[in-house]
């Protein structure tokens, strides 16, 4: 990727554009803050205080040309094995395409299929609304907990935040994903077993930490119920993998299906949503597919210059090489994404953290950042402060919203002033001519001084209903696919994972073995397995 010739344009230009200044950028442009904006699915995206111009935008957009990104796409939404490392389709895409359309992968129509699990979902979610289903001693279900992890926790617990306003009050939902058993001792202690339905989630289901839980909710349970029968009332599995289900003895009719061409990072629309249905109903559900669906076929069809995830994708790659930006802060200003930064560091992360090419070389360029955040204005009076004047550069993804769901005196008012005032200040910062102005001692005046030209996006919707989030997040996901496509690597597998998972299953019985087998890690690793084995504990 560094020796096309667009990357070596970008490269010369960089050094220009260490130069460039905000200020006068927009001083010499006053349309910059119009023309440097699109809209597109209900999103007005504005990109002005970026450090670009124009030929640097159109340098950025011939790097996806070189790097093939629209064949790219292309062949992501045909359903070809674009994750080349597993063999596999990548066809998150498929999850939200309109019943009637058909995308075929190995011979089988997969938006039929995906249909008929939605509406299976859909079946039992009214069932669990509506009191229709009742725990084994004949009570209502009351609450709902969905055990997984990674992408079988992370969507889930983003997306039951982010539409709380649109769910069913009279339900409790409860996320357990630690293998600490503090996570499943709290999400229980108060409940009661026979108004409790486990939604056990998980694409393979042999993830140790989902297994682990699963099993302590299954004796939760039964300590309550005594009865085994128990089990198919208060247990339903999300998973590809049926025998698993059964011979963990979940009934396979209280399965909801997904397909191995979901990665378990792109699957909070597929059947790993079963709770988000849950809590908002059927309807709320496929308005947020209807709002995945809209961003796909913007990403699909739009030109590169207007196309939101291609232009925020290229931005974050401009900071990631050419500015040697370690990080991406995505800071809502909207209280209920307070998951979304933590849900998109797995989207992010596991997606674009790869060392080596689809070729299996080493890679020529940094690829993908860390993303990190917290909602707006929380981090104002936290972190800020090192992304207003650190000596780190920080672009930041700005959310927002034009209403409030809920309209509080000026509440609103204040959280939009305070986001674009955000902006405002990092882009243009404080002189130490005008901090001098304002009569300040003058030891005092270069701390008080803020340079100003840190770039920023803004995104604006109008409000924060079930299809905006699913804009939101088929964006991302996007994101990641372009900047994936120029860096030439697999963003849909994630072998990094492994190893730790095998080191773990060695460690396990040298922990709980009474015999106390021998150790031959390294000194370190021996002397705290030592310091914790289960026979030395009081
Ligand atoms: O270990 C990483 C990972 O495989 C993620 O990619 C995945 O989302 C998570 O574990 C959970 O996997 P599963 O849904 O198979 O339990």
């Amino acid at each position: 990727m560094t020796k096309q010739p667009a990357w070596k344009k970008l490269e010369a230009h960089s050094s220009k554009a260490r130069k460039f200044s905000l200020r006068s950028l927009f001083a010499d442009d006053p349309e910059r803050g119009q023309r440097m904006t699109t809209e597109a699915v209900g999103i007005y995206f504005d990109y002005s205080k970026n450090l670009i111009t124009t030929e640097t935008l159109s340098l950025l957009l011939k790097l996806a040309e070189e790097s093939g990104l629209r064949a790219r796409i292309d062949a992501m939404f045909r359903g070809e094995k674009i994750n080349t490392t597993e063999k596999r389709s990548v066809l998150h895409v498929a999850l939200r395409a309109p019943k009637g359309q058909s995308i075929v992968v190995d011979g089988k129509d997969v938006v039929a299929e995906v249909h008929a699990v939605l509406d299976k979902m859909a079946d039992f979610s009214t069932r669990v609304r509506n009191g229709e289903w009742k725990g084994h001693s004949g009570k209502r279900i009351r609450n709902v907990i969905n055990i997984g992890i990674g992408g079988s926790d992370l969507g889930p617990v983003m997306a039951y935040e982010a539409l709380r306003h649109y769910s069913q009050r009279d339900l409790t939902f409860r996320f357990v994903s630690n293998v600490d058993g503090t996570d499943f001792f709290e999400a229980t202690r108060d409940l009661d077993a026979e108004e409790t339905l486990f939604i056990v989630s998980s694409k393979t289901f042999t993830t140790l930490e989902t297994m682990t839980n699963a099993h302590t909710a299954r004796d939760w349970t039964l300590a309550a119920l005594k009865d085994p029968a128990a089990v198919a009332k208060h247990f339903v599995a999300v998973s590809t993998n049926a025998g698993e289900v059964a011979r963990f003895g979940i009934d396979t009719a209280n399965m909801f299906e997904f397909w191995d061409w979901v990665g378990g990072r792109y699957s909070m629309d597929s059947a790993i949503g079963l709770s988000t249905m849950i809590a908002i109903g059927p309807g709320h559900f496929r308005a947020m597919l209807d709002g995945l669906h809209q961003m796909d076929e913007h990403f699909r069809a739009a030109p590169f210059d207007r196309n939101v995830p291609v232009l925020m994708g290229l931005l974050g790659l401009w900071y990631n090489n050419f500015f040697h930006a370690e990080t991406v802060a995505v800071l809502p200003y909207e209280q209920y994404l307070k998951r979304f930064p933590a849900y998109l560091q797995q989207l992010t992360m596991e997606s674009n953290g790869k060392h080596v090419t689809l070729e299996g070389k080493k890679v020529s360029c940094q690829t993908g950042p860390v993303y990190w955040g917290e909602p707006g204005t929380n981090g104002q009076h936290s972190f800020y402060q090192l992304i207003h004047q650190g000596t780190k550069l920080i672009p930041c993804d700005f959310i927002a919203f034009t209403r409030p769901i809920h309209p509080l005196g000026r509440h609103h008012e204040l959280l939009l002033a305070n986001v674009f005032a955000q902006a405002e200040a990092l882009a243009f910062g404080k002189t130490s001519r005008e901090v001098q102005a304002e009569n300040t001692p003058s030891w005092l005046v270069p701390h008080r001084t803020f340079e100003g030209n840190r770039p920023s996006n803004i995104i604006l919707m109008e409000q924060l209903t079930p299809e905006a989030l699913g804009k939101l997040v088929a964006l991302y996901e996007h994101i990641v696919f372009t900047q994936g496509a120029v860096w030439q690597i697999d963003s849909f597998d994630q072998w990094g994972v492994e190893l730790g998972k095998v080191l773990a299953g060695r460690i396990i019985p040298e922990l709980e073995e009474h015999a106390e087998p021998p150790l031959s890690h390294d000194s370190s690793t021996n002397a705290l397995i030592r310091r914790c084995r289960k026979s030395g504990r009081p």
